[in-house]
């Protein structure tokens, strides 16, 4: 008889397992706020949970869940107010929200990690409430919010990280990145947008464009661009910068200032192009070897480069100011090809595209020479020489 005080409560525990284990296993779909509360036993949600379009007007809490080991979507839902998760920790894939127009409250206190973050199309998010603050995550995406700033992303290491169109946007401290791994990208946000790196040590690609600062000052090397495109600052400086692949100022009107005391290698092209204030380049001392393509133009006055051994692409420098090319000439080392020339009325790029005044273009992908034969190289190069000067 005494078997039977146990074997019935364990019957009970194994029970209450099974349906915990039914109805916490997704795919779900939430319609209104008791299809979540309906969750709030699920200590660990199995699979994905979607809130969907049509959930009515008003606010959606997850209470209860620590953890979806799958996605946690939204697309579409126009009328969601209010979106929270006070006890989750974290959401194995991705974490999506999409057109959730009238969304102003996303109140994630416990969240720490996610797999990836993409958020699009909130107009009316001005902050994100992750309190703990979401520290892991292999992507981020933020397009199109109304955030001012970004707290709340406390990330250590990033993949590939895109903040665009976020109109209100003026501070990006991601001041814990040391390293991102993918492609980090920033661009039509608040024109007064001040970024700042404190700790980036290494990325694989980055570009900047429309913000009014760049602060990098740690930062080693990328593999891949460095592009800063139609930016507002008037300085870039990037003390401890070694080592780029392509790398690009185009369309920066204010720019007046280019530093980087310890860059040796670009292993890709260095593009210099429609920056109308920029009139010297003289902060690249320690440059050594540039694989693609050197291709300055403007309204250079001055331009200083002691340490040049190498080019291996084209060398194409052509300015509207009066120019010196032959003392130049004599600073650097061997060149795929040399083109240099001053009073111009119209400089143009190793492409052919106008490259003095105005806006700013995607990079010419000059590294492509270090891709096909040497001899086929200089034919291009002669080919595009030829091409500027008919
Ligand atoms: C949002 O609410 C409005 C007004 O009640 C309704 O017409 C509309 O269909 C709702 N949107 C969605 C996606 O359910
Ligand atoms: C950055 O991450 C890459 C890829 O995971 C890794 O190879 C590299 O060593 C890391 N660099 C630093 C400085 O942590
Ligand atoms: C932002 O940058 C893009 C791409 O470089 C450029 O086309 C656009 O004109 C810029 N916008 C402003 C306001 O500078
Ligand atoms: C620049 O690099 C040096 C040598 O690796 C390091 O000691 C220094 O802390 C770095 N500076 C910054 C601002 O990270
Ligand atoms: C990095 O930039 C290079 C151009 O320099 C491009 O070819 C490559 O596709 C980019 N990589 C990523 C991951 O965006
Ligand atoms: C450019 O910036 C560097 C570093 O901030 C500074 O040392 C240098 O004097 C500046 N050059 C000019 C011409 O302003
Ligand atoms: C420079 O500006 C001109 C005129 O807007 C544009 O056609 C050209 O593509 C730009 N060149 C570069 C390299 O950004």
């Amino acid at each position: 008889m005494a078997f039977m005080k146990y074997l019935v409560p364990a019957l009970a525990v194994a029970g209450a397992a099974v349906a915990q284990g039914d109805s916490c296993k997704g795919p779900k779909t939430i319609e209104n706020p008791g299809d979540a509360s309906a969750l709030a036993s699920c200590t660990t949600f199995e699979g994905d949970i979607e809130i969907a379009a049509k959930v009515p007007k008003g606010p959606i809490t997850l209470e209860g869940i620590q953890e979806i080991t799958g996605s946690l979507t939204c697309k579409g839902a126009q009328n969601l107010t209010s979106l929270a998760a006070p006890d989750l920790e974290s959401i194995g894939d991705t974490f999506l929200l999409s057109g959730a127009i009238e969304l102003r409250n996303l109140q994630f206190d416990s969240l720490t990690e996610v797999g990836a973050l993409n958020f699009e199309a909130l107009p009316n998010l001005q902050q994100l409430s992750f309190t703990k603050g979401v520290s892991k995550a292999k992507n981020i995406r933020i397009s199109n919010t109304d955030l001012a700033n970004l707290k709340g992303i406390a990330l250590n290491t990033v993949g590939d990280m895109e903040i665009s169109n976020n109109l209100h946007l003026k501070e990006a401290d991601v001041a814990q990145i040391t390293n991102v791994t993918g492609f980090a990208s920033f661009s039509a946000n608040h024109e007064e947008l001040k970024i700042s790196f404190p700790n980036l040590e290494s990325a694989l690609n980055m570009t900047f464009r429309n913000v009014s600062s760049v602060e990098i000052p740690s930062l080693k090397k990328t593999q891949g661009l460095l592009g800063f495109y139609s930016n507002f600052f008037e300085e870039l400086a990037a003390p401890n910068l070694t080592s780029t692949g392509d790398l690009v100022f185009a369309d920066n009107s204010e720019l007046t200032n280019i530093s980087l005391p310890i860059l040796e290698t670009v292993k890709g092209a260095f593009q210099i192009a429609n920056n109308t204030e920029l009139k010297a380049v003289d902060g690249v001392p320690k440059l050594k070897t540039v694989y693609g393509a050197l291709d300055f133009t403007g309204s250079l006055e001055k331009v200083e480069l002691p340490g040049l051994d190498e080019v291996r692409g084209e060398f194409n420098l052509q300015t509207t100011q009066e120019f010196n090319c032959d003392a130049l000439q004599k600073e650097v080392g061997r060149v795929g090809d040399w083109v240099c020339k001053g009073k111009v009325a119209n400089p143009q790029t190793k492409d052919g595209e106008s490259g003095g005044n105005g806006k700013g273009n995607k990079p010419t992908g000059a590294a492509v020479p270090l891709n096909i034969p040497s001899g086929m190289t200089m034919m291009a190069l002669i080919g595009g020489a030829l091409g500027f000067a008919l």
